[in-house]
This record gives structure tokens, C-alpha cells and sequence, in this order.
């Protein structure tokens, strides 16, 4: 079979650890090349791996025998490298936010129309074992209708602080967009896409975060469902997007480090059995999960596959582009102090 011809842009930590390794381990891709700005790091990567290097994208982008190309360069510059390999023919798994704006989302989604190429955004939850079980979950009605989620985005960005992309003040990330993007889409795949939101923000943790470090926000969704999402980059926790879902059946406990997902249901055959004390109450059941964080294979695959077979990857351009669009109207809530609606015109 075929073997896609596949580089990685952008290598420092995620496109090294991840993508390159991912790519590598796929017996249907074959890592052709890799590129960064910083010729230390472009070299070291391409050296242990055999390939080929370039420091200008725009270089790597005339190969030829290049299929598709993977980013995971800092957020602000993605449109620019997710456009140019477009319209240069290439397919396009681009790290999760999609772009920083609902503008440069529509410009990406603009060019894998044009040009005709295939466009995954890495949002990596949609792949984690514990989410996925909590879908199947929800999909088959073990919690019944959905009146209430929430999730939450909890990292501690205090080692990351420094003159870097995460911290510019000239092109600012906010944590919203670039970080809680993840807990943003995982509800938004469980609940649909948000209507409204209105949202507070502080910025207690990180005085160098040129935004808010700390955001609020609550939601409305189609059916009525209420959403609430928690932002922080500077909180003293561990990483986790805990996830609550409560349905008029049941509730389910999730996240994406632990090793089980916590179901709690009012009725469960034998409940009968307990004591009456505990009849009120719902009983919790702990489903084991295998606890992976990034499943970047699993994601790899479903992006190589999609080239292969011509299919549709799990989150296209718009999926990306809509996430983003949920997160700048919380953004926008924190600046205006009045509710704001996503802007989804790219998918009319
Ligand atoms: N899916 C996840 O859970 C996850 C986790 C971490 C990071 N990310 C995303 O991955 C991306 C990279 O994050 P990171 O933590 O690896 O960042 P990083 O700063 O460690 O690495 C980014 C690399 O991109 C290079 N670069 C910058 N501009 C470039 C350009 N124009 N062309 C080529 N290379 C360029 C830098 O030199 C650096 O080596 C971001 O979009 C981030 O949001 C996703």
C-alpha cells in the first residue's frame, strides 16, 4: 500500500514528542523531512531520524514528494503555514487551536476549500480513551438528558513564563483560545455548540500573561443544557480537564489523567439490596480507563487515514474553527462585561 510522505513543522517539544514519533510509528506514513526556525533544533531531530531539514517552511513546501504536512508551531502561526501548504497541495493535521481568531480559522477552512486538501485540527480530546467512553456513555442514555456540564482547562504555565509565544504581548495567546480550547471542544462534542456565554476574568497568578490567567464562564446550549467552563494557567493543581456531565438519570465523573471514569446512577439492578439509607442515593460505579493524556496515534492515524481512504477526518476544519469561535466570545465577555454569542457564519 501507498505510504503517505508526511514532515512535521515546528519540533521544540509537541511536534518532537508527538507528531514525529506518531508519524514514525505509522506503518502507513513515512516521515520524509522536518522543519524549524531554529537550525539547532531542526537539525538534532532530523539527525536522529535520517531525514531532511529545512528552517523555511516555504522551502520544505516545494518538495514534491511530500503528501501532507503536520504543524506544531506556536498557535499565532498557524493560519500562515496551514494556508501556504494548502496551496501548495499538501494535507494538513494542524495543532489544536485550529487559529487564534475566528478570521484566521475562516482563512484555513477558505483555503482546504480551494485547494481541495484535507484539514484535521488536533483536538486531541475527541481520542482519549476516558472521553470516548464518556460519549458512548451519554450516546446510548446511562445519565438520561443532559441538563448541566461542565469542564475545566486546570495547568500550571508558571515554568513556562518567559519571552515566548505563550507570553507575547504583541500577538497575545489567550488561555481561553490556545488552552481551554481542549475542555471547550470536549463539550461542545458532548452538548453541541454553544449559543451564549458570559464569562469573568482575573489575572492573580501570572503577572506576565499579557491577558486574564483565570476565566469563568457559563454557557448556554441547544436543549436548554447549561455549560460552565474553568480556565486557569496558573493554578497550583495538576494538569486535568475534569469533566462533569449530570443527567436526569445519572452523572459521570471524567478525566483525562485518571485511571477510571465515575459513573453515578439512582438505579442500578440490585440496588434494591442495599441498605434504605443508601437507596437515596446514587450509586457511584468505577469504570477502569486506560489513562492516556495526548492519544497522538490514535489521532495520527484517523488524519493518515483520512488521506488514504478520502473520508472525513474526527475534526475538520470547521470542528476546529467553531471551537475557536466559542472560546473568542468567552474572550470577548471578559473584555465587555456583557454576553456574548460565537460567531459560526464559516458554516453556513
Ligand atoms: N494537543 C495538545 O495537547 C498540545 C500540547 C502541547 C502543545 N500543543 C500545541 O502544539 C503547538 C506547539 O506547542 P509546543 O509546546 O510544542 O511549542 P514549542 O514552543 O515547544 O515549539 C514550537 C516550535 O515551533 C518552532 N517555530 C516557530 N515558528 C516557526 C515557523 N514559522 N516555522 C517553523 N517552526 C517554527 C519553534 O522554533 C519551536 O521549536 C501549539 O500550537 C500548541 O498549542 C498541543
Amino acid at each position: 500500500m501507498k505510504k503517505i510522505r508526511m514532515a512535521v513543522i515546528g519540533l521544540k517539544t509537541f511536534g518532537k514528542n508527538a507528531h514525529v514519533k506518531a508519524i514514525v510509528a505509522n506503518e502507513n506514513a513515512e516521515l520524509v523531512a522536518v522543519c524549524d526556525i531554529v537550525e539547532e533544533i531542526a537539525k538534532k531531530v532530523a539527525d536522529e531520524y535520517g531525514v531532511d531539514y529545512y528552517l523555511d517552511y516555504k522551502e520544505l513546501l516545494k518538495r514534491e514528494d511530500l503528501d501532507a504536512i503536520t504543524i506544531a508551531t506556536p498557535d499565532q502561526v498557524h493560519r500562515e503555514i496551514a494556508v501556504a501548504a494548502m496551496e501548495a497541495g499538501k494535507d494538513v493535521l494542524c495543532e489544536k487551536p485550529l487559529a487564534l481568531s475566528v478570521a484566521d480559522c475562516k482563512a484555513i477552512i477558505e483555503a482546504s476549500k480551494t485547494y481541495g486538501r484535507k484539514l484535521m485540527v488536533g483536538q486531541i480530546c475527541r481520542l482519549a480513551p476516558s472521553f470516548i467512553l464518556a460519549k458512548e456513555l451519554i450516546d446510548r442514555g446511562e445519565i438520561g438528558e443532559i441538563f448541566f456540564i461542565e469542564s475545566e482547562y486546570a495547568h500550571d504555565y508558571a515554568k513556562k513564563v518567559g519571552p515566548n509565544w505563550r507570553f507575547d504581548p504583541t500577538s497575545p495567546r489567550h488561555p481561553v483560545t490556545g488552552g481551554a480550547c481542549h475542555a471547550m471542544d470536549l463539550m461542545r462534542w458532548i452538548a453541541g455548540d454553544p449559543i451564549e456565554a458570559f464569562a469573568y476574568g482575573n489575572k492573580k497568578m501570572l503577572a506576565a500573561c499579557p491577558t486574564d490567567d483565570c476565566v469563568i464562564a457559563v454557557m448556554k446550549f441547544p436543549n436548554d443544557v447549561i455549560g460552565k467552563m474553568f480556565t486557569s494557567i496558573g493554578c497550583k493543581r495538576r494538569y486535568t480537564m475534569r469533566t462533569c456531565i449530570y443527567g436526569s438519570k445519572g452523572t459521570i465523573i471524567v478525566d483525562n489523567t485518571s485511571a477510571d471514569l465515575s459513573l453515578f446512577k439512582s438505579e442500578v439492578a440490585g440496588s434494591e439490596m442495599f441498605a434504605p439509607s443508601i437507596e437515596h442515593q446514587a450509586l457511584e460505579i468505577k469504570i477502569p480507563v486506560r489513562a492516556v493524556k495526548h492519544n497522538i496515534h490514535d489521532e495520527m492515524r484517523d488524519f493518515i487515514n483520512c488521506i488514504l481512504n478520502d473520508t472525513d477526518p474526527l475534526t475538520d476544519g470547521i470542528e476546529g474553527a467553531k471551537t475557536v469561535a466559542a472560546c473568542c466570545a468567552i474572550v470577548e465577555s471578559t473584555e465587555t462585561g456583557e454576553k456574548a454569542k460565537p460567531d459560526y457564519s464559516f458554516a453556513d
